[in-house]
C-alpha cells in the first residue's frame, strides 16, 4: 500500500510517501517547505500569503517527495489531505491539487483532520502506542488532553478556555521582542534564564468551593481543562513593571524561563490527573509544542514508572504531511474506502 500525503493547513507545504511494512506505516520520505522566513518580518502568519506560497509550493514540494521515495505516482494507491481545521486559502491549495492529481490518475483521497495526524505521528515510532491511549496535544491552535479507546475514537477530555499553548508561546515571544515562531525563540531564551526568577499562575480551574463556586459540589473533579490567557497577562504585566524599553537580556531570559515553567508545570498537572483517571496503557504527546525539549523532559518524570510515554521525533511534531500519511494508514486498515467529494473545512471538528 502506498500513500501520497499532503498537508498545507497553516504555513508549511508538505508531502510524505508512506508504506506497508509488516503490517505498519512506514515513511519513504517527508518533505516539508516552510514559509518561517516569509512570515517572519510581518510577526506571524499572514492568510493570504501563505495561501500563495502554497500555490507556489505545492508542486515541487510533491515531485521531491515522489523522487525522494523512488515511487512512481501511477504506483501510489491512495492521495490523502488534510481537509481542516486551518486557515482556508491554505486548505484549499492542498485539497484542490490533491482532487485534481487523483483524478488524473483515479485514485481515491481520505480526506483526514489535521488534528489526527498530529496523534499518529506516535504511530511513526519503532515502539508503537497502545490503547487505551491518553494523548496531550499541544499546538499553536489547541490544547487538548483525548482519550483514544481504539484507532480514529476521539473523546475530549480536556481543552483550552481561552488560548493554546502554542498561541501563548508565540504571543509572550512578541511582548519580550523574540520574534517568530515564539516556541522555539522563547525555549532557547530559556535555556540562559531562571525559572524560579518570577512566580507566574499555574491556572487549575477545577471549581472552588472555597472561593464559593459550584456551592453544591462538595468534592469537585479535578479539572482536566485549561488556560493561558491569565498567564499571558500576567507576564505582560510584569514587562510594564520593568519598563519595555528597560528589558535586558537577562530580564528577557528570566521572565521567558518563568513563563515557559508555568505552561509545562500546568501541561504536566492536567495530564497527571488524566492518567490517574483514564488509567491508559499509553500517554502520547503531540502538536508543535512537543518539540519543546523541557516539556518532553518533565513528562518524562513526571510519567515515569506511571504509564508508558511516546513522543513522536522532532520533525515529526511540527507540521508535516508524514504523520497525515499515518493517520490516513489506520484509516484505510479500519476499511476507510475514501471520498473524493469533499472540501476544506476551516473549522472541521475531531
Ligand atoms: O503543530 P504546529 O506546527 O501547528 C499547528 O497545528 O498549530 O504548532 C505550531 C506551534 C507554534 O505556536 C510554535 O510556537 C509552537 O508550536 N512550537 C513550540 C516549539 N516549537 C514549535 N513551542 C514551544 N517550544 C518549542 N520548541
Ligand atoms: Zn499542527
Amino acid at each position: 500500500m502506498n500513500i501520497l500525503a499532503i498537508e498545507s493547513s497553516c504555513d508549511e507545504t508538505s508531502a510524505a510517501v508512506i508504506t506497508e511494512k509488516s503490517g505498519n506505516p512506514v515513511l519513504l520520505s517527508n518533505i516539508v517547505s516552510s514559509q518561517i522566513d516569509i512570515h517572519k518580518e510581518f510577526g506571524g502568519v499572514v492568510p493570504e500569503v501563505a495561501a500563495r506560497a502554497h500555490i507556489e509550493n505545492i508542486i515541487p514540494v510533491i515531485s521531491e517527495c515522489l523522487t525522494k521515495a523512488k515511487v512512481n505516482i501511477a504506483d501510489i494507491d491512495y492521495f490523502s489531505v488534510t481537509s481542516g481545521p486551518g486557515l482556508i486559502g491554505s486548505l484549499v491549495v492542498g485539497v484542490e491539487t490533491t482532487k485534481a492529481i487523483a483524478a488524473v490518475y483515479n485514485k481515491p483521497i481520505i480526506p483526514l483532520n489535521h488534528l489526527e495526524g498530529h496523534f499518529y505521528a506516535n504511530f511513526l515510532s519503532d515502539v508503537k502506542p497502545k490503547f487505551p491511549i491518553v494523548a496531550l496535544l499541544v499546538s499553536g491552535g489547541h490544547s487538548m488532553l483525548i482519550y483514544m479507546s481504539d484507532h480514529l475514537e476521539y473523546k475530549i477530555i480536556g481543552t483550552t478556555k481561552d488560548d493554546a499553548a502554542g498561541e501563548a508561546f508565540d504571543k509572550v515571544s512578541k511582548v519580550l521582542g523574540l520574534g517568530y515562531p515564539g516556541g522555539p525563540a522563547i525555549s532557547v531564551a530559556a535555556v540562559q534564564g531562571d525559572e524560579n526568577a518570577y512566580k507566574f499562575p499555574v491556572i487549575d480551574l477545577t471549581p472552588s468551593p472555597e472561593r464559593g463556586e459550584d456551592m453544591f459540589l462538595k468534592y469537585p473533579e479535578l479539572s482536566l481543562d485549561f488556560s493561558f490567557s491569565g498567564l499571558k497577562t500576567a507576564v505582560i504585566n510584569q514587562v510594564k513593571k520593568i519598563g519595555e524599553n528597560k528589558l535586558t537580556e537577562k530580564n528577557k531570559n528570566d521572565i521567558a524561563a518563568s513563563f515557559q515553567k508555568a505552561v509545562i508545570d500546568t501541561l504536566v498537572q492536567n495530564s497527571l490527573r488524566a492518567v490517574e483517571k483514564y488509567k491508559p496503557k499509553t500517554f502520547i504527546l503531540s502538536g508543535g509544542v512537543a518539540a519543546n525539549k523541557s516539556l518532553r523532559e518533565s513528562l518524562t518524570i513526571a510519567l515515569k514508572g506511571k504509564t508508558t510515554f511516546i513522543i513522536p521525533e522532532f520533525n515529526l511534531c511540527t507540521d508535516n504531511a508524514g504523520m497525515m500519511g499515518a493517520a490516513a494508514f489506520y484509516h484505510i486498515k479500519k476499511g476507510d474506502k475514501g471520498n473524493n467529494n469533499f472540501v476544506a473545512d476551516p473549522n472541521l471538528k475531531l
